[in-house]
């Protein structure tokens, strides 16, 4: 397994961004200053994007595995993997989500707490309702690591 930052082409894993967020217009308001990583195991399983927030503060804006090769542990070598890559430099990894609760049992799973909400976040910055299977997204809930 190896995992490389990508500095070039980074629209080339939209496909695999897309799982994580379906509106390619969001993507792209992070994804320009966004850190990617592409995890390769033979071929490519997973990505993810991390954008700083502040002196302190780096955000997880995407974490995607492609749908087959959930579950075998990329998306958890993937956060462990840049909570190093940013620990001498930020203090906390915040991540944002849909209140989904098997998204949430990920990142609690992955040594991340809950931290806060932002109210109406998805129906306020998205053109149609979000949906997770038949849960409708809307409050953004934001969890931390300390790094
Ligand atoms: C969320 C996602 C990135 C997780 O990636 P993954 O490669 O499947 O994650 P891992 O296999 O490393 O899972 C790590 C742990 O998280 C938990 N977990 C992962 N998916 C889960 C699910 N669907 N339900 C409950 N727990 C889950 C498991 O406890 C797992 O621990 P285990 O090793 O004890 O089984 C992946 O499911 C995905 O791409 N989903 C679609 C995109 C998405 O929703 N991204 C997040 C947007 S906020």
């Amino acid at each position: 397994m190896k995992i490389v930052k990508i500095t070039e082409n980074k629209k080339q894993f939209l496909d695999l961004l897309l799982l994580a967020d379906e509106q390619e217009n969001m993507i792209d308001r992070y994804l320009p200053q966004g850190d990617l990583f592409a995890l390769y195991d033979d071929d490519l399983k997973s990505v993810c994007v991390v954008l700083p927030v502040n002196s302190e503060t780096c955000e997880l804006k995407n974490i995607a595995t492609y749908e087959k090769y959930q579950g075998k542990g990329y998306g958890r070598a993937l956060i462990n993997f840049i909570s190093e890559y940013y620990k001498h430099d930020f203090q906390t990894l915040l991540v944002g989500t849909g209140e989904t609760p098997a998204i949430l049992s990920f990142y609690e799973s992955c040594g991340f707490e809950k931290s806060h909400r932002v109210k109406n976040f998805f129906t306020d910055h998205y053109d149609h309702p979000m949906f997770d299977g038949d849960i409708q997204l809307v409050d953004m809930i934001y969890l931390k690591k300390e790094l």
